[in-house]
């Protein structure tokens, strides 16, 4: 199978090779959708200054030497638009009906790609953000390892730093077994204020978690011990959180904070002898160029502070060098919020200076958005209570039989659909907006059955199955040849063939809401050709066996892209 943007790109370029010369030949076709054709390709308008001659000549001299699978018109001032022979469009995809790879190709050579997501903090509630996160990071891996690239997840939890000290001490005075109850159950939130607010109140309870800090730092066995039993419960209710999202990450990923402890003081050290850090105002400090504050004053990527403590960027300088050196990446995806987009540049730029972050691999930062509340503020709380995310997916699953009531299921049966239509819900709202961009988080719009949503192509798919279920056909068997007599058929089949590109650009960008766009166009071109065109009643045995393999075409590429955005769909809906 072919990407149909790629052979036109190759035959545009010949054409312009074969007219205007060799010169020509790497030149950018500009193929883009066209309203008025399958593709436009607007070169001519590009090159004719270059060549001094009118656009539309270029464009008449273009299409004289064109040899495409198809037709092409010059039109406007110079546009090419093209067009595929039917024949082709049914060909092309008649090969994807045998190709289990749905026509994506592996990435050559395979590439070892880091991925950063999740990252929530121990010593506070994970919240929506982390959500977020999680979700569009799990979507990154997976189409990752469907590229053919070896990915390693790395959950970075935020489980080392001064807060431990009074979660320890508020630890022994709540007993082991209560405490570990409350962080399982998902209450972190409520035990970081009570230690809280005794270490502001209590100067004896402010003593000891201040006490309780050096022995930590200083890996003192019982603290250890102690700050094992806080964190083992807290990532309990973290997979707890996973496990109902379906999420791919395992304890085997985790590479919290607390991993690179040993290594920061080596690492503030080593950048101090080389010159990479200086002291200011007597903290340790990188000022990688371009970085600028206030009246132009160089800005200071801090790694140790004055009074000698490590932090945030310390860690991260430290898991750089871990990534690059032993993880042996050759891409490093942060999936972290778009707030944290300066620490990021910063931690590039200075691991650049330190030659830990070399030339050949790319550290790129998913910016992830902030989810709001119908209030437009940040979507933490609820009257005044913090959202506890566990509730938050229950009550998506509660909703999401609410809006299949009407079906007649059995009672287990109805869970098990609420539970993959409340989980696609939330997963396709984090996904089918621009990673970057604010969403307000709204069940009713992400639980709607029909426009841009997970139901909506969970339903579709559910379709699809009905149609072979009434007609005794097995979904799995195999169906065709494709041959294409109406305009839905042709727009169907071209549409199926934009799967295997898609999937690279999404591979290649971190963009899963262009998988999104692409799914839900292609169960809409399935909606236009199921009202169109007769399957079961087919006027013909060909005809219904190329609709037929249509369908089940279609039903595989949906199937295929949701699971590469997390996200399954049930047998009948
Ligand atoms: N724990 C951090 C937070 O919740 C995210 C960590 C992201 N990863 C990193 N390498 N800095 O904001």
């Amino acid at each position: 199978m072919t990407d149909p943007q790629l052979v036109l790109a190759e035959r545009v370029q010949q054409a312009l090779a074969t007219a205007f010369g060799q010169e020509y030949a790497a030149e950018d076709p500009l193929i883009r959708p066209s309203q008025f054709a399958d593709y436009q390709a607007n070169v001519a308008m590009s090159l004719a200054k270059r060549l001094r001659r009118a656009p539309r000549d270029v464009a008449q001299e273009i299409a004289a030497n064109l040899d495409l699978p198809g037709t092409v018109e010059v039109s406007g001032p110079g546009f090419l638009n093209l067009r595929f022979h039917d024949a082709w469009i049914a060909a092309e995809a008649g090969a994807m009906l045998t190709d289990d790879r749905l026509g994506v190709a592996r990435e050559l050579p395979s590439k070892t790609v880091v991925v950063d997501y999740s990252a929530p903090n121990a010593a506070k509630e994970m919240h929506v953000g982390h959500l977020r996160t999680t979700v569009v990071g799990d979507a990154l891996v997976r189409v990752q390892e469907h590229l053919g690239n070896r990915v390693v997840r790395q959950n970075h939890l935020g489980d080392w730093g001064t807060p431990f000290g009074m979660l320890i001490e508020h630890l022994l005075d709540m007993g082991e077994e209560a405490a570990v109850a409350q962080l399982e159950a998902g209450n972190g939130n409520d035990y970081y204020q009570a230690a809280r607010a005794k270490f502001d109140a209590d100067p004896e309870f402010n003593r000891r978690a201040r006490a309780r800090v050096v022995t930590l730092q200083a890996e003192d066995p019982e603290t250890m011990r102690l700050w094992r039993i806080f964190m083992d419960a807290t990532v309990r209710y973290f997979n707890k959180v996973y496990t109902q999202l379906g999420v791919t990450l395992t304890d085997d990923d985790i590479a919290g904070e607390s991993m690179y402890n040993h290594a920061l003081a080596q690492v503030c050290d080593e950048l101090q002898e080389r010159g990479i850090a200086e002291i200011s105002d007597g903290a340790l400090c990188v000022f990688p160029p371009g970085f600028t504050g206030r009246e132009g004053a160089p800005l200071p990527f801090m790694i140790r502070k004055s009074d000698g403590g490590y932090g945030y960027a310390t860690t991260d300088m430290a898991t750089m060098r871990y990534r690059v050196q032993d993880l042996k990446a050759d891409r490093i995806l942060y999936v972290i919020g778009v707030t944290q987009s300066l620490h990021l540049q910063m931690l590039f730029a200075s691991a650049k200076m330190a030659g830990w972050l070399p030339d050949h691999v790319s550290a790129e930062h998913i910016q992830i958005g902030s989810v709001l509340g119908s209030d437009g503020k940040m979507f933490k709380t609820r009257a005044g209570k913090s959202i506890k995310l566990l509730e938050l997916l229950d009550e998506a699953e509660t909703r999401a039989a609410a809006v299949l009531a009407d079906r007649d299921y059995d009672d287990a049966t109805r869970a098990e659909i609420a539970h993959a239509v409340g989980m696609g819900a939330v997963k396709y709202a984090d996904l089918s907006v621009s990673h970057d961009s604010e969403y307000v988080f709204d069940f009713d719009r992400m639980l709607a059955l029909t426009g841009n949503t997970g139901p909506y192509l969970q339903y579709a798919t559910a379709r699809i199955r009905s149609i072979f279920r009434r007609g005794e056909y097995d979904p799995a068997a195999s169906y065709g040849p494709i041959v294409i007599t109406h305009p839905a058929e042709r727009a169907l089949a071209l549409a199926l063939l934009g799967f295997g590109p898609v999937v690279a650009e999404v591979g290649a960008r971190n963009e899963p809401h262009r998988l999104c766009a692409y799914l839900f166009d292609l169960a809409s071109a399935f909606t236009t050709f199921f009202e169109n065109c007769p399957v079961l009643k087919a006027d013909s045995e060909e005809e219904r066996q190329s609709r037929l393999a249509l369908s089940q075409l279609t039903l595989r590429v949906l199937l295929q892209g949701l699971d590469l955005l997390g996200i399954t769909a049930p047998e009948r809906m």
